[in-house]
C-alpha cells in the first residue's frame, strides 16, 4: 500500500513532475495500457458515477486521460492542444473544479492507481517517482473539505519543483 496523505484545505502543494524515465520504459503503448487499466478499476470503484455512463464518451474521456499522462511523463506534447492556452497543468487543476471531489473521492482515485501500477512491469523506483506526482497533484484536485466547506487550490507555478 502506498502512502496517501490528506489535503489541508489552502495548504500549498509541493510537486515534482513524473521523471521521463517512467514513460521511456513503458512507452507511448505501455502508457496507454496502464490507464486504460486505471479506467477498468475506475469503473468496479465507488467513484464510476463521477465518470461517463455512456461507452462512447467515457472512450473520450479515457483517451484524453491516456494522452495527458504520455505528455505530462515525457513523452510527446499530444495533450497541450486541449488546455486553451493554458499551462497543463493549471488547465488539469481547474477542470476536476467541475467535479466535487473531496477527501474519500481522492483515496478510491489513488486506490484505482494503486492497483493498475501493481499489474505494471517496470521498475519499483520508477513507479514510487510517478506515485509520489500523483499523490502530491491529486491533492489540488481536492474541492470538497469535509467541514462542508468548497474550495478550489490555486495553480501557482513556482509549485512545481525542478
Ligand atoms: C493526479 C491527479 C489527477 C490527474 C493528473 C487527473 C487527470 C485527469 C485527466 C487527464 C482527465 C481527462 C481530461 C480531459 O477530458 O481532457 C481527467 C478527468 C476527470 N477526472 Fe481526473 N485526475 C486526477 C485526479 C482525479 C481525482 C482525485 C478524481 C476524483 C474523483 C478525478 C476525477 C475526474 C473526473 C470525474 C474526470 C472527468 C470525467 C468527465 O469529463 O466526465 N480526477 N482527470
Amino acid at each position: 500500500m502506498y502512502n496517501i496523505d490528506v489535503t489541508i484545505k489552502g495548504n500549498p502543494v509541493k510537486y515534482k513532475l513524473p521523471n521521463p524515465a517512467f514513460y521511456e520504459a513503458l512507452g507511448y503503448d505501455g502508457m496507454q495500457d496502464l490507464m486504460y487499466r486505471f479506467y477498468d478499476e475506475i469503473y468496479d470503484s465507488s467513484i464510476s458515477h463521477f465518470f461517463p455512463q455512456d461507452e462512447d464518451e467515457f472512450e473520450v474521456i479515457k483517451k484524453k486521460n491516456s494522452l495527458f499522462f504520455i505528455q505530462i511523463c515525457g513523452g510527446p506534447k499530444v495533450y497541450e492542444g486541449d488546455a486553451q492556452g493554458m499551462n497543463i497543468n493549471e488547465y488539469m487543476i481547474r477542470l476536476h473544479d467541475d467535479f466535487s471531489i473531496n477527501k474519500k473521492a481522492r483515496f478510491e482515485w489513488l486506490g484505482c492507481m494503486e492497483n493498475a501500477l501493481r499489474e505494471t512491469d517496470i521498475d519499483q523506483d520508477l513507479k514510487d517517482d510517478f506515485w509520489d506526482y500523483l499523490e502530491k497533484f491529486s491533492k489540488l484536485t481536492v474541492n470538497k473539505f469535509d467541514d462542508g466547506s468548497t474550495y478550489y487550490a490555486a495553480y501557482e507555478a513556482g509549485d512545481i519543483v525542478p
